[in-house]
């Protein structure tokens, strides 16, 4: 399992309440800006139907799908509107000298 802290993107280039997608190897990523300017990786696929939440809507803490309109908390990753039932992964995230980074460990 690794502990390494990976590059999510420039902390500076989301708005707040906005989301921006990252790829790393085959693996796709939403980097969200919450309402109050939080930074949150979670997994960038919707676990309903596969979709990019980076093409979402963000709004306080919580990203709604672009395909269906499921919800998730990007704090916890828990799905909370339907017909999203299972929750994305949400990773420890942080930023460093304006720079977005996170870990899957
Ligand atoms: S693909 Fe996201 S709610 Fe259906």
């Amino acid at each position: 399992m690794s502990t390494e802290w990976l590059t999510a993107g420039n902390d500076g280039a989301i708005a707040p309440n906005d989301v921006q997608r990252c790829d790393i190897g085959d693996a796709t990523y939403a980097v969200v800006k919450t309402g109050d300017g939080r930074c949150f990786v979670i997994d960038g696929l919707c676990t309903h139907g596969k979709a990019h939440l980076a093409d979402g809507f963000v709004d306080g803490d919580v990203i709604e799908c672009p395909k269906h309109n499921g919800r998730f908390n990007v704090v916890t990753g828990a799905a909370i509107a339907t017909p999203a039932r299972v929750a994305v992964r949400s990773y420890e995230t942080r930023v460093r000298d304006g720079v977005v980074e996170f870990r899957v460990g």
